[in-house]
This record gives structure tokens, C-alpha cells and sequence, in this order.
């Protein structure tokens, strides 16, 4: 099984679309997927609308609580990174060793690909001492890093690839998903990041969708990012 690490820049950039998108695409062609969101902030399981009921509904499964604690056993209703989210909701820190070793766990089940969604971006705080970077690392999977278009998107993106870069970890793809509003092109954002990138990292992009019920459904193909992997 091959699996990968879907992290971004920052928050609300498209983490999840690019994860329910390629749970779809992959299993329209007949690959058994597994997803994961290990730990959510801002939950609330009568959300449809939660990451975790998004991926759990683009991978054909029911979004009931009973699965959802299973892809997503850190659950913290405040809408902050989980460091800050345990110490306003007064929980224990995420326990990084555990959160390894259910990553990794679920790495033996037998699937095609084991998709992780991140939290936040490439260095939210998990803990006092931890960052979301800390966990990539300790996994060494083939990270999927998800930029904007907006102004500055750029800088972030670079920094966010410098980091994952200087820390050992292999980028299989950067998804430029179209900010809304943008005072830059789609075109243009990833025109510039071509002078930047390196060849070996494709430059994927996702123009803005129409607002829809399901929008994974709606992504262009990004499966080959993952297949060609697997390769
Ligand atoms: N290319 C896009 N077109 C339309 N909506 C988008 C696009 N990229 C992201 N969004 C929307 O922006 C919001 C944040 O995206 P999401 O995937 O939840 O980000 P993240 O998981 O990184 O926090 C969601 O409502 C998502 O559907
Ligand atoms: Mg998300």
C-alpha cells in the first residue's frame, strides 16, 4: 500500500478537497482507498460538512459517528489548532507517538493507498513542542503539499516547500487550488512557481469550483499523482 501525506501552507486551502477528490478518483477507478483525518479541531459530528464526514461520504461510507471516531480519534470542538484547542477544552496534548503508531497501523491494512490529512499547515502546533511537521517526519511519506492563489501565496508556498525540503521529506505533488477571492491568476501563480520548483515536483492546479453538494466529484483528475507513485 502506498501511502501519502496531504498537508498545506496553511489552513482552509484545500487540504480536504484534495484528499475527498482523490478518495473518488481513485475508487471511480476501482482502487480500494483508505483516509484518514486523524485529528480535527472545530468538529461537530452533526456537521455533514466536517472533514471528516466530507472524506468518510467521498470514500462511499456512511458519515456516522460510530466511523467517524475511527478516522478521526482526536476530536476537539474548538476551532484552533489542536494545541490550543486542548488547552481551551482543558485535554490532554495529542500524544505524537500514538498519533505515529495509528497512522502506521492503518498502513498494514490492506488498501491500495492510505491517504492522511494534516492539520493546519506544514508547521501548526500539535503540542507544547510539536508541529504538524514533527509528525511528517516521524511518518517519511510522500507528502502532497496544498498552496493557494491568493497574493503572497507564492512566499508561503516556497517557504512551505524549503521546509519540507531541509527536513528530508519527498514532495509528490503540489496542488495550487484557486483562492477565492484572488488578486492573482491561477496561471499566473503557478507560472511563477515553475521558475522555482523543482522538475521533479509536478505542479498540479484546481481552477475554483461552482459551490456544490459534493464538490470532490467536480475536481479535475489528480489520481495520477498518486498512481504515478505507485509506480
Ligand atoms: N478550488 C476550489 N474551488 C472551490 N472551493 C474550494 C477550492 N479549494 C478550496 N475550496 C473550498 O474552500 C474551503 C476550504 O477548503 P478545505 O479543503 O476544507 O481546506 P483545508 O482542508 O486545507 O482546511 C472549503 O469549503 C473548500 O470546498
Ligand atoms: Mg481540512
Amino acid at each position: 500500500m502506498q501511502p501519502f501525506f496531504i498537508t498545506s501552507s496553511g489552513t482552509g486551502t484545500g487540504k480536504t478537497l484534495v484528499t475527498t477528490a482523490l478518495c473518488w478518483q481513485l475508487r471511480q477507478a476501482g482502487k480500494y482507498v483508505s483516509a484518514l483525518k486523524p485529528v480535527i479541531s472545530g468538529f461537530d459530528a452533526r456537521d455533514a460538512e466536517n472533514d471528516t464526514a466530507r472524506i468518510l461520504r467521498s470514500c462511499g461510507l456512511p458519515a456516522e459517528p460510530k466511523m467517524m471516531d475511527i478516522i478521526s480519534p482526536w476530536q476537539f470542538k474548538t476551532p484552533l489548532t489542536p494545541s490550543m484547542a486542548a488547552r481551551a477544552e482543558e485535554k490532554p496534548m495529542v500524544d505524537m507517538d500514538k498519533l505515529v503508531a495509528f497512522c502506521r497501523d492503518y498502513h498494514v491494512l490492506k488498501s491500495d493507498f492510505l491517504l492522511v490529512e494534516g492539520v493546519g499547515g506544514v508547521m501548526a502546533p500539535m503540542t507544547k513542542k510539536h508541529t504538524v511537521l514533527d509528525w511528517m517526519v516521524a511518518l517519511n511519506w510522500p507528502i502532497i503539499l496544498v498552496v493557494g492563489s491568493y497574493l503572497g501565496a507564492i512566499s508561503h508556498t516556497l517557504t512551505a516547500l524549503e521546509t519540507l525540503r531541509t527536513n528530508g521529506l519527498k514532495v509528490a505533488a503540489l496542488v495550487v487550488s484557486e483562492s477565492f477571492p484572488a488578486d492573482v491568476s491561477l496561471a499566473d501563480t503557478t507560472m511563477a512557481l515553475e521558475n522555482f520548483v523543482p522538475r521533479d515536483v509536478p505542479i498540479v492546479k484546481i481552477p475554483r469550483l461552482r459551490d456544490g453538494a459534493e464538490p470532490w466529484k467536480d475536481v479535475p483528475s489528480i489520481s495520477w499523482i498518486v498512481e504515478s507513485a505507485n509506480k
